[in-house]
Formats: structure tokens, C-alpha cells, sequence
């Protein structure tokens, strides 16, 4: 971490509060004068950061900033953190990147989607400022048939980041839908490109969609207002985009480098909605009809269809109203 993003750090954990550079640059074991240039970068960068002789720094609590640096300072593992105002969809971006090579673990965040991509070959709606849009680039030495598990990584990693962040209990849906009151509040696209020489991945990209609060001018558009939910009912909290995209990125880091030994599986069965609930698998053109008995270790769906237990690798499910 530089200079400016631990001093940003110290002062998110100290919002509203005075702190003198002495105690700041003894804390990070730099001059204050190494403190002062950091807090003008930050200044220039457009915090709000009070400086007065005696009293020493106050961050303002009307900061409400979102960008590399605002992520960075809070989040706990090191990895390249790339922001774009305007885009069509992170994942696009990410791809490109991968494939000029990027570093496994950048994270490309898009602010506003122009044409974002859900599964399925669905558009996710994703332009709005309270909504957070990001993809992680990455190399598992996997086998392709076993990309899901990023899939599954991923919304542990992601359900935990909300609930630890929000406070809100989150559930989720196989493969990888997340749950608030009922409610889809996230989704998640793995995509990946498969060395056909040896049927390993490329890469992959794992790309999130999180809606923090309902879109500000008019909420959910007609066509998804029913189904989709968000964290917040009304406003997002200061800060808080920053905040969620540093804990997904921690919590998601967490499982990764150990994929291996499933420890997300045990959250991942306990966080399910649909585990006991009677369900339709669509696969193709396939509709499978049953009672789901259990999630396996490998995360596939098992489905008691009255004749037989039926396994499902992949494919959508949807909970009969009955
Ligand atoms: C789904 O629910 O169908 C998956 C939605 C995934 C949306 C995210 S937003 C960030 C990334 N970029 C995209 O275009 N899609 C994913």
C-alpha cells in the first residue's frame, strides 16, 4: 500500500474525528511531511480532509467517495483495482484484459453498464449509480466441467461480504443467485475461455452485479420490479460502495487460493433457498420437476423426481409456487 492509500485507510477508520499528522505518520512509520503530501494528493483527489493547526486532520462524514483509492484503502488483499465511468460490461472489459495478459485477481469495476450481460444469454440491467458492477480476473488450474465451483466460490464470497457489511441475512439460489427478503439483489457471470489442447482454463472471469438501492430516479424498471430486490430499501450509505467492493474482493480471495479443499461448500448449502423446496430444472428444452434432497460437494443440485434422484451440474431452477 503507498503512503496516501494507508492514510486514507486511517482515516476511514476515524471519520468525523481529529487526528494529527504526528500520529498518523508515527502509525505508518513515514515523516509528516510524507503525511501532509498524501493528505493534498487526497484533497486534490476531491476528499473533503479539514486541516487546522492545532486540531490536526478531520475527514469529512460528507465523503462519499468512490474510486481506486477509496477501494484500495479498504480492502485487505493486494490486488490491481481498475474503475471506469462508462462501459458496456465489465466483463468485456476484463476479457480483454485477460487476454492482453492482466494479472490473475485484477478487478475491473464499471459504474454504469451500457449493455450488461446476464446468464442465460439475458441482459442484466445494470446503469444505475446504486448498483455495483465489477469482474474479477482469474487462472484456476482447473478443468473447464469445473468452472462452476468459481461460480460458487463467489456467491459464498459475495453473500458474506453483504451480510458482514449490511447487516442484511442473504440466501442463495443454485447456481448463484443472491437472496434479500425474497428478493434477487445479485447475480453472477461466470464466463471463460477453455484451452482446447488440454481442456483447461485460460482464464475466467467472474462478474457480479449487486443492486446496493434501488435505482434513485424511478426505482426497478416494470419488467423487474417484482423480482428484484436490493440491500438498502431507499439509500445507500456513505461510502458503502467502497466499502462492499473491498469485502467481495477480500471475502472472495479468502476460498480462492485453497479452491481445492471446498471449505465455501458447507456456507453455501447452509445459505440455500431452495434445499427441501419443490423445483423446475430447465436444461434446453428439458423441464425437470422434483423435490431438491440436497447440494453435493461438487455443488450439484440433487432432485428427487419421484422416479429416481436426478443430478444437475448446471441449468436454472425455479421454486414451484405451489
Ligand atoms: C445473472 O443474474 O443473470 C447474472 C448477472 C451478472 C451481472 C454482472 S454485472 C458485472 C458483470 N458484467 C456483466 O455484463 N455482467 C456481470
Amino acid at each position: 500500500m503507498t503512503v496516501k492509500e494507508t492514510v486514507l485507510e486511517i482515516f476511514q477508520e476515524n471519520i468525523g474525528k481529529s487526528i494529527s499528522g504526528q500520529e498518523i505518520a508515527t502509525r505508518i512509520g513515514v515523516s509528516r511531511n510524507s503525511v501532509w503530501k498524501a493528505v493534498v494528493q487526497l484533497k486534490n483527489e476531491g476528499y473533503l480532509i479539514s486541516s487546522q493547526t492545532r486540531n490536526g486532520y478531520i475527514f469529512s462524514p460528507d465523503n462519499d467517495i468512490f474510486n481506486v483509492s477509496s477501494v484500495k484503502s479498504l480492502m485487505k488483499s493486494e490486488h490491481e483495482v481498475i474503475i471506469i465511468d462508462k462501459e458496456s460490461s465489465s466483463n468485456t472489459i476484463a476479457k480483454d484484459l485477460a487476454t492482453a495478459n492482466a494479472e490473475e485477481g485484477t478487478v475491473v469495476i464499471v459504474k454504469s453498464q451500457t449493455c450488461g450481460r446476464g446468464r442465460m444469454g439475458r441482459s442484466f440491467i445494470s446503469s444505475s449509480e446504486n448498483g455495483l458492477y465489477m469482474s474479477i480476473i482469474l487462472r484456476p488450474k482447473l478443468p473447464a466441467t469445473r468452472s462452476v465451483n468459481v461460480t460458487v466460490l463467489c456467491a459464498v464470497a459475495v453473500a458474506e461480504a453483504i451480510e458482514e457489511t449490511s447487516g442484511r441475512e442473504c440466501k442463495i439460489k443454485w447456481v448463484n443467485d443472491i437472496f434479500i427478503n425474497e428478493k434477487k439483489s445479485c447475480g453472477i457471470l461466470t464466463e471463460a475461455s477453455v484451452n482446447l489442447e488440454n481442456g483447461q482454463l485460460d482464464y475466467a472471469i467472474v462478474g457480479i452485479g449487486v443492486n446496493i438501492a434501488p435505482p434513485s430516479e424511478d426505482g426497478f424498471p416494470d419488467e423487474i420490479k417484482d423480482i428484484a430486490g436490493s440491500i438498502y430499501s431507499d439509500r445507500m450509505p456513505k461510502g458503502y460502495k467502497s466499502l462492499l467492493a473491498a469485502r467481495i474482493v477480500d471475502k472472495f480471495f479468502k476460498y480462492y487460493p485453497d479452491m481445492e479443499k471446498k471449505e465455501y461448500i458447507k456456507p453455501y448449502r447452509e445459505k440455500s433457498n431452495i434445499i427441501g423446496k419443490q423445483v423446475n430444472v430447465y436444461i434446453g428444452n428439458e423441464i425437470i420437476s422434483g423435490v431438491v434432497k440436497d447440494i453435493d460437494d461438487d455443488a450439484a443440485l440433487i432432485v428427487n423426481t419421484g422416479n429416481g434422484l436426478r443430478k444437475f451440474n448446471s441449468g436454472e431452477a425455479r421454486v414451484r409456487k405451489i
